[in-house]
């Protein structure tokens, strides 16, 4: 059978901010462009995030504190490079996107409106009520459409076409029939997004399988800083969909069975607006510890109601719509109920300051780059403050588009691929789809999260990973036994399902893995044994490797110091 091959000069895998913007800088620049998402573009999840974007723009704020904020917050973790740039840079990407034509909330006079969230010193996230991500995805979308950008929506992307250190494009199949694809280009770049779906309750859509993160590991790259996985304090309990900090920000207070604001315990100065490992942490210990709501004691409430009903109707209508339908709860007249949701990835697939893919920690790969939530640049270290994700995915995706242009005309050269290079591809879907076993993908799926979320989740223990471990290559042994009911070619969600759930027990094995070499408490990682950071032995980056059959290497990586000196981290 002969593969169409369809050639670019850049092609980008995730239709979100970041593959949007860099897209839009790429075909500005007169370079073909192609993105590849297995949505509508308009339904990545970058358009969920609610709260806002940060940048100093303020009289009484500056691109120092935003520094100094994003580094405390990260744990020290945080490369100051990166951080450094992505802060000098925010005014101007928040005027870029203006000029795009996102429409911001503004002051009675004007002004850019914006709101506190945890862990800044000053009111820095700039919004769109609690639209915030929706509105620049729309802008940004549009205005690459304007330029020529080629959406191909709903394809999957199985694999890169990596070849003597170079990446020359990616095999794709196109959901509508399952025909395969090949996009060859100069340069490739992943802006996949994030992998909250490993765990049962998560803030994330149903996309966010973290695909990209095993194509890339099972070529035998690393991941770095896996075990980073931040926790958001206000998931709606029981589905962990997302009540945005700007609920915080707006004065909302957290409150246990006992009616204790108990942030007065845990961040005496800061409260509710201490950032999300602190909050997300005090909520878990306040549940496991007994003090919490409910006939399940299982949640604790947000109090929103002193704020009245003009400023949730204004201010946050899309979190009281949610708070309705999925609770029953209206803000506006109760406390609604919520409990810690897995959100956001810190670490991912590690790029230098200029967004290229590493191989190991001293060489790059040729060709390749990623910005967003799937990689680690790494400006969020090991705890990730609120505002900072837009930020990061709006700005890198530019900055990555930008550098992608530049590389491309100083020449990357362009390797033909062949229908050789989709084979592996090929026979691992038709594999997939004549599959005939026992297991079905729904039950594994169903014991890889909630094994994740028990194991490797807020709290973690060496026993609790070990545990995980052992889970994880069950699954993955059992994974070779799954039956795929759906034979057909059209619009098969049986075999996508079972390709992403093979992806996410590779990936999630790098997240233990990580978690159990590290033994500190950082950030968003804690180590019940190990409840102190450890700046002398893990103020390290670590990046991990695994083999064909599943065993994993692992070094370090030194951070990036700056101008900020390591401090006890208190809220
Ligand atoms: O809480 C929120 O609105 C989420 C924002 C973020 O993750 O940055």
């Amino acid at each position: 059978m002969s593969i169409p091959i369809h050639k670019y000069d850049v092609v980008i895998v995730g239709a979100g901010l970041a593959g949007c913007a860099a897209a839009r800088e790429a075909a500005h620049a007169g370079l073909s462009a192609c993105v590849l998402t297995k949505l509508h573009p308009l339904r990545s999840h970058s358009g969920a995030a609610q709260g806002g974007i940060n940048a100093a723009l303020s009289a009484d704020d500056s691109i120092e504190l935003h520094e100094f904020d994003t580094v405390k917050g990260s744990d020290y973790l945080g490369d100051q490079d990166a951080i450094r740039l992505m802060c000098e840079k925010a005014p101007e990407t928040i005027r870029w996107a203006e000029q795009m034509g996102a429409v911001f909330s503004r002051t009675e006079d004007g002004k850019i409106a914006q709101r506190p969230f945890g862990g800044q010193s000053s009111p820095r996230a700039c919004y769109a009520k609690d639209r915030t991500g929706l509105t620049l995805l729309q802008t940004i979308y549009e205005q690459a459409h304007r330029d020529g950008v080629d959406f191909k929506d709903e394809y999957y992307v199985a694999d890169i076409i990596y070849k003597d250190g170079k990446v020359n494009g990616v095999v794709a199949y196109d959901l509508v029939d399952s025909k395969p694809m090949i996009f060859n280009a100069r340069a490739v770049m992943f802006a996949t997004g994030g992998y909250g779906r490993a765990f049962k309750i998560n803030s994330n859509a149903h996309a966010n399988t973290g695909d990209a993160l095993s194509i890339v590991a099972r070529h035998g790259l690393p991941l770095e800083d896996m075990e980073f996985v931040q926790f958001h304090p206000t998931g709606i309990a029981g589905s962990g969909v997302l009540i945005s900090e700007a609920a915080r920000g707006e004065g909302g207070k957290l409150f246990n069975s006992l009616g204790e604001r108990f942030m007065e315990k845990y961040a005496p100065n800061k409260l509710e607006l201490a950032s999300r490992d602190v909050v997300s942490r005090a909520i878990t210990q306040e549940i496991l510890e007994g003090r919490g709501c409910g006939e399940n004691k299982d949640h604790v409430h947000i109090d929103l109601t002193h704020l009245g009903a003009d400023l949730i109707k204004t201010k946050l209508p899309e979190l009281r719509d949610l708070a309705i339908t999925f609770l029953g709860q209206d803000m506006i007249k109760e406390p609604i109920s919520i409990a810690a949701t897995a959100h956001y990835s810190m670490g991912g697939i590690p790029v230098n300051i200029d967004g290229r893919v590493r191989k190991n920690k001293d060489e790059l790969v040729e060709g390749f780059y990623a910005a967003g939530e799937c990689a680690c640049v790494s400006v969020h270290g090991a705890n990730r403050l609120g505002a900072n994700s837009v930020l990061e995915a709006l700005f890198f995706g530019r900055h990555v588009g930008d550098n992608i242009v530049r590389d491309v005309k100083k020449g990357i050269p362009f390797k033909d691929a062949t229908d050789q290079d989709a084979l592996t591809t090929t026979r691992e879907i038709e594999k997939l789809k004549t599959s005939n076993g026992d297991e079905r993908v729904p039950a594994l799926r169903n014991e890889l999260q909630q094994g994740m979320t028990d194991n490797a989740g807020v709290f973690r223990t060496e026993k609790s990973l070990l545990v995980q471990r052992e889970n994880l290559k069950d699954l993955k042994k059992r994974f070779e036994n799954i039956r795929i009911d759906d034979k057909s070619k059209v619009y098969n969600t049986d075999l996508q399902e079972a390709i992403e759930l093979g992806h996410m027990i590779d990936f999630s094995a790098f997240i233990v893995e990580g978690a159990i070499l590290r033994k500190e408490s950082r950030g968003a990682h804690y180590r019940e044994e190990y409840q102190k950071r450890d700046d002398e032995n893990f103020l390290k980056h670590t990046m991990s490797y695994m083999n064909a059959n599943g065993e994993f290497t692992t070094e370090y990586m030194d951070v990036v110091l700056g101008n900020h000196e390591l401090a006890d981290r208190t809220y």
